[in-house]
C-alpha cells in the first residue's frame, strides 16, 4: 500500500474552481512533470462521470475516488508527478494517510471568484448548490490549510501570473524535498 512517506509527487489542493487543473497542466508542462487529474482518472477507470457517480450518492462517488487515488499512487510510485486533487479528496479522512502535508500546495482563491467560477460551469454536482457553497468553503478551509504550502491567488493574478506563482512554489518543493512546516 502506498503510504504519505513513499509518494514523491506533488499534490494540488483547494476548492472547486480554484484552478487545480488549469493551472496544474501549464505548470506541469513547464517543469517537465507528468501531470494527472484526479477527476479525470475517476473518469477513465470508471468509465462514468463524476456526475453519473454522484448520482448514486456521494459516499458512492467518495470510495471510487479513494480506490482511484490509490491505484494512481501505486502506479506512480517511482516518479514523482503532479496530481490535482479533486476539492473533496484531502478533506475525506480516508484519503489522508495517502496524501503527504508536506507536499500538498493549497490554492486559496477568494471565495467570490470562486463562486462565480462555479456558477459559470454546470458539471460539478457540488457546484449545483450555490447556498450551500460558503459553509462548504468555511468547514474546509481549515482542512485545505494543513497543506505545507498555501498559495494566494487574487483576482489580480491572470493565467500567466498564477501558473508562475505555482511553479515557483513547485520548483521550491521540488528542490528541497519535504517542507516540515512544524520548524518554521
Ligand atoms: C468535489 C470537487 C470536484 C469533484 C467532485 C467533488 C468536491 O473536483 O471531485 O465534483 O467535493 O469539492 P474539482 O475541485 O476539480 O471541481
Amino acid at each position: 500500500m502506498p503510504t504519505s512517506a513513499e509518494s514523491k509527487s506533488i499534490f494540488l489542493t483547494g476548492f472547486m474552481g480554484s484552478g487545480k487543473t488549469t493551472l496544474g497542466k501549464l505548470a506541469a508542462a513547464q517543469l517537465e512533470l507528468i501531470f494527472f487529474d484526479l477527476d479525470e482518472e475517476i473518469e477513465l477507470c470508471t468509465q462514468q462521470t463524476i456526475a453519473e457517480l454522484f448520482a448514486h450518492g456521494e459516499l458512492y462517488f467518495r470510495e471510487h475516488e479513494h480506490r482511484v487515488l490509490f491505484d494512481l499512487l501505486s502506479e506512480t510510485s517511482e516518479q514523482p508527478c503532479l496530481i490535482a486533487l479533486g476539492g473533496g479528496t484531502f478533506i475525506h479522512p480516508a484519503n489522508q494517510p495517502l496524501i503527504p502535508p508536506e507536499r500538498i500546495i493549497f490554492l486559496d482563491v477568494p471565495f467570490p471568484v470562486l463562486e462565480q467560477r462555479i456558477a459559470a460551469c454546470a458539471h460539478r454536482p457540488l457546484g449545483r448548490e450555490p447556498h450551500g457553497l460558503k459553509r462548504l468553503h468555511e468547514q474546509r478551509f481549515p482542512l485545505y490549510s494543513r497543506a505545507a504550502t498555501t498559495l494566494a491567488l487574487s483576482v489580480d493574478d491572470d493565467l500567466i501570473r498564477a501558473t508562475e506563482k505555482l511553479t515557483a512554489c513547485m520548483r521550491e518543493l521540488l528542490k528541497t524535498g519535504i517542507r516540515d512546516k512544524s520548524r518554521e
